[in-house]
Parts: structure tokens; C-alpha cells; sequence
């Protein structure tokens, strides 16, 4: 079986893994070999999706501050945020938004000819610097070009990662389909970043690309890694419907309102301080109950819908600022936001757990790093502050390319090849998988995990609906083990590639939903509506979840606290 070998491998290249790749090239000049592995290629990386902007205090003159920035995230994140992670993140984003400024983002501009920011949900200080409503495109884009400039990177495009081999401890290598030829081989590498992205695709409403189907983390799961705080899953109150394309929050940061079938800004009932701009979590709470009680309007699918309306606004700020949601509007529904509101409800959008990774970005095993939405620094807590995303790929994509270039100066080994294992998972796939003839369809157990997760892990839970849940999954787990795979040949057999999807994807909604029901208490974005209390006696910690025996297992770790004590959110 053919390998090649790097310095460094980083598996994934959305704004996490270039913006690690850039800082690795700027420290070693250039001289670490790397090879950079996406699974579609570098510019469809689902952080090109990114619209609002990226959080940063870029104005203490006119009142932002650190201290600001801290408190509106670790009280966003419901106090399970890590405050000494939350404070490191605080005080590096503004380079991060200096460093993309030199590096070509066409930022927006104040008329004094600063950088534009905009008001964003649970933020205190308008925090959100944006170049449109596109900000993710332009940040991969500079990002990208800024790493055009070193010649000593390899793309491994359309390359579907399948396993990591850990030997004694240590990273060796991992295994990939080249789906192009469907050559199957082995990179290996003296280190390794995982920075591969969320896991939205196991929800049937979501704002993800069909591509973000959890395989990073599934991979490191089943690798020994530990999945930390997974039941967390955000949903971003404004999924366009039917299709769950994102209307960003920048709408509401716009100045936007929410209404339901009454004409009512009903915010003002759940959050009457923020109103739509209070934290997701509250927001896609109060748009449940509106359309639980009857105050939405009928949506295709049982997809009822509230009203964003921006007709407020007026044409030129909706041009200028929003452009890429009025063509959105105008493409898929055939609806201009400058005269018509926006058909929208709470739609799957973030993942707040992930590989547990430390302050650094290091995860327990020495030379393996995370960062970016795929891994869990503990930065979030049981809820994401809008913005806080992007600059959370920037801020720790640099420090883990930092700590990887450290290493690097320390002349590590390669680790031995743990034996035998490459060659099993190409038997597994190959000999055992894609020989596969049995009745059920990949595709149909997709379809059907998807829509039990949009019914039984959603805004709101109960027990007894996430034990539901898990019942299903363990059904489709083994129907799984049935399927057939139509398309029996190598090359760019998006059959096989799926299948292998499905199945890091049912991994990962059973660890979601068993870490949901151990957690008896209702926290960010986990309401359960038979426990909607938060207990901080019991539940004031991280949930563990780790792979034994082909079965998820649990424990807790604590929250580090250094500034705030929890007190009940107001907004
Ligand atoms: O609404 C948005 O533009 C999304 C931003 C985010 O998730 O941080």
C-alpha cells in the first residue's frame, strides 16, 4: 500500500486548517512539508458559508472591552464555558482581524474608514466585523492566497479520510480514499491537525453544507479521543424554510425584527432588553413556543414558520449590507426582503461540543491537534455567542499552527505504524463494505437518521423522546449492517464515500443523544422540558464521551471558573 510522508498533516482546510497551515508556513519559513486534506476542495470548505462576521473588541476607546467580551460569552455559554480558554480567546481575536486586514479581506468600512462591526445576538458591543453579509468567503479567499506564497504544501483534494493509526500513544498516520482514482493508501505525518468541521448533516433542517457530516470527529472517536459536551447543538434561530439556508443573524444585527402570525415583535415578551438580539439559545426557544401555541404560519412538512422582516430597512441598507441574503431570497423563494418578510425557524447550525482539545489546541495524544468547530476547547459552553465562530477557527487554527511549529523545532520522530492496521481498514471497506448486497439502502438509513434527529434532539427535549431516539439509532445501526452499495467500481464511488458518512454519522448522533440524556438538567442549548432548570450542583461540568468496547461510555471533567460564578441569565 503506497504512503507518503509530511511534517504535517492537517485533515481539513475551512478557516481553522488554512489559518493553521499559513501560521505553520510563516514560523518554519516554509520549510515543514504539508499536506492538506479536504474532502471536496480548498474554496467548497463550508466556512466559505460564513456571512456575519467575526467577533473581535476592536473599539475600547468607544467603550468595548475584554472583560466586555468575556462576560457576554461565558454568560452566553450558560457558565459552562472554560473562563481562562474564553479570556485567551478575547485577547487574540483582534490580531487575528489585523492580520486578515494585511492579508486582502475587503473588510466594510465606517464612513470614517475603519472597520465596519455590527450589533450580533448576546454581544453587549457592536462586535462583529463583516465584509457583507460574505465574511467567510473573503477571510478562506485572503487565507488561501496568503498561503499561495509557499511552495512546500501538497492538496489532497476529494480525499475521504477513514481511520487514524495511534501507535503507543502517538499519531502514525491515517488512511484515506483518493476518490478521483479510489486509490486507498496511507499519509503519515509527525503531527496532525483535525480541523474537519461540524457534524450539521445529522440534522434534516440544517444550514450545513450536505458535505459537514461529523467524519473528523467520528474518526477521532473511534480513534481513543474523547467527544466533549456533544449534546450541545445550537440552533441558529433563522433557517430560511423550506431549505434551512442560513439568514444571518446580521439580519437582526441590522436592525431586523422577528414577528408571528399576529404581527407581534414577540421577543419582547422572552427578552425584553436584547429582543432579537438576545442569544440564540432564547431566541429559538421563544420562536418554539410561538409555533408551538399556534402563533406561526402553516409551512410545507410541518415546517411553520415567523416572520424576519426587514421592510424596515430599506433598499440601500439591505444592498449594501445584506446583499447575499436578498439574492438568496430572490433565487430560492422568489421573494425580495426589501418589500416581503422572510419566511423563517430555528434550523441545526453549530456544534458546541467536539474532540477535546486544551487551551493550546492539544488533544491527549502528544502530537494530534484540534481546532475549529471540530474540536472543543471548552470555549463555548452550552451555547455560542453568534460571531464567535469564525473567530474562533482564526484564533485557534493560529495557536495550534504555533504549537505545531514549536514541536516541529524539536525534531520528532515519525511514530512506528501500528501493524496490520492500514491493511484491515482497506479489507474492512473494500472486502467488507462495498461487497455488500443486503435490502437497505445507506441512502434510506441517512434520511431516516435525519429526520429522527430533527424530532428527538431538537430545540426542545425530554427524556423520554432522546431515549426514543436512541432506541432508532441503535435499530439503524444495525440495519446498517444490511445495505448494499449499488456502485461496485473505485472510481469516485460517491456510493461508498456516503455510506462511510452515514456511518461516522450514526456514531455521532448516538453520542449526542446519550450524553442528552445523562444530562438531567436544562443548560444553553439543552432544554428539556421535563427538567427546565439548571442544576449547577450536578450538572456544572463537561461531558466526556469516550469509545470502549464499540460503545459510547461517560464521564465528567470539571468547568474551570476564574471570574464569574453562574447567576440566572437575564437578557
Ligand atoms: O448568522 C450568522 O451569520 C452566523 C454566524 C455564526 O454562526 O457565528
Amino acid at each position: 500500500m503506497q504512503q507518503i510522508t509530511h511534517d504535517v498533516l492537517i485533515f481539513g482546510t475551512g478557516l481553522a486548517g488554512l489559518r493553521a497551515a499559513v501560521e505553520i508556513c510563516i514560523r518554519t519559513e516554509g520549510n515543514a512539508s504539508l499536506g492538506i486534506i479536504s474532502k471536496v476542495q480548498v474554496m467548497r470548505s463550508h466556512s466559505v458559508c460564513a456571512e456575519g462576521g467575526t467577533a473581535a473588541v476592536m473599539r475600547p476607546e468607544e467603550g468595548d472591552s475584554f472583560e466586555l467580551h468575556s462576560w457576554d460569552t461565558v454568560k452566553g455559554s450558560d457558565f459552562l464555558a472554560d473562563q481562562d480558554v474564553v479570556d485567551r480567546f478575547v485577547r487574540t481575536s483582534p490580531d487575528e482581524i489585523c492580520l486578515l486586514e494585511h492579508r486582502g479581506v475587503p473588510w466594510s468600512r465606517r464612513e470614517d474608514g475603519r472597520i465596519m462591526q455590527r450589533p450580533f445576538g448576546g454581544h453587549s458591543f457592536p462586535r462583529a466585523c463583516m465584509a457583507a453579509d460574505k465574511t467567510g468567503f473573503f477571510e478562506m479567499q485572503a487565507l488561501y492566497d496568503t498561503l499561495l506564497k509557499y511552495p512546500n504544501f501538497t492538496r489532497y483534494d476529494e480525499c475521504f479520510v477513514t481511520s487514524l493509526l495511534i501507535e503507543d500513544g502517538r499519531f502514525a498516520g491515517l488512511t484515506l480514499i483518493d476518490a478521483p482514482t479510489g486509490e486507498f493508501y496511507v499519509l503519515r505525518g509527525k503531527t496532525l491537525l483535525i480541523a474537519s468541521g461540524g457534524l450539521g448533516n445529522l440534522y434534516g433542517f440544517t444550514t450545513y453544507s450536505q458535505t459537514v457530516t461529523g467524519d473528523g470527529q467520528a474518526v477521532a472517536y473511534r480513534a481513543g479521543l474523547a467527544v466533549e459536551d456533544p449534546e450541545f447543538l445550537q440552533f441558529h434561530p433563522t433557517g430560511l424554510v423550506p431549505s434551512g439556508i442560513l439568514m444571518t443573524e446580521g439580519c437582526r444585527g441590522e436592525g431586523g425584527y422577528l414577528r408571528n402570525n399576529q404581527g407581534e415583535r414577540f421577543m419582547e415578551k422572552y427578552a425584553p432588553k436584547m429582543m432579537e438580539l438576545a442569544p440564540r439559545d432564547i431566541v429559538s426557544r421563544s420562536e418554539m413556543t410561538e409555533i408551538l401555541e399556534g402563533r406561526g404560519f402553516p409551512g410545507p412538512d410541518g415546517l411553520d414558520y415567523l416572520h424576519l422582516d426587514l421592510t424596515h430597512l430599506g433598499a440601500e441598507r439591505i444592498n449594501k449590507r445584506l446583499p447575499l441574503i436578498r439574492e438568496v431570497c430572490i433565487k430560492f423563494l422568489g421573494i425580495d426582503p426589501i418589500t416581503t418578510p422572510i419566511p423563517i425557524r430555528p434550523v441545526a447550525h453549530y456544534s458546541m461540543g467536539g474532540i477535546e482539545a486544551d487551551i493550546d489546541g492539544r488533544t491527549k495524544v502528544e502530537n494530534i491537534w484540534a481546532a475549529g468547530e471540530v474540536a472543543c476547547h471548552s470555549m463555548h459552553g452550552a451555547n455560542r455567542l453568534g460571531c464567535n465562530s469564525t473567530a474562533e477557527c482564526l484564533v485557534w487554527g493560529g495557536i495550534a499552527g504555533g504549537e505545531i511549529a514549536k514541536y516541529l523545532t524539536e525534531n520528532p520522530a515519525l511514530s512506528a505504524m501500528p501493524e496490520g492496521q492500514a491493511q484491515e481498514e482497506e479489507d474492512r471497506i473494500f472486502k467488507g463494505l462495498l461487497q455488500r448486497s443486503g435490502p437497505e439502502s445507506p441512502a434510506r438509513i441517512r434520511r431516516e437518521l435525519r429526520v429522527l434527529m430533527d424530532k428527538h434532539a431538537g430545540v426542545y427535549r425530554t427524556g423520554e423522546s432522546m431515549q426514543e431516539g436512541l432506541d432508532k439509532i441503535a435499530e439503524l445501526k444495525q440495519r446498517f449492517g444490511n445495505i448494499a452499495i449499488q456502485d461496485k467500481s473505485r472510481v469516485y464511488n460517491t456510493n461508498l464515500i456516503q455510506a462511510l458518512e452515514t456511518q461516522n454519522m450514526l456514531d455521532l448522533a448516538e453520542v449526542l443523544l446519550f450524553a442528552g440524556l445523562a444530562r438531567e438538567e436544562s443548560r444553553g442549548a439543552h432544554a428539556r422540558t421535563d427538567l427546565p432548570k439548571r442544576d449547577d450542583e450536578k450538572f456544572l461540568v463537561h461531558s466526556m464521551v469516550y469509545y470502549l468496547g464499540g460503545k459510547p461510555r461517560l464521564g465528567y471533567k470539571p468547568v474551570t471558573i476564574t471570574n464569574w460564578k453562574p447567576v440566572e441569565r437575564k437578557y
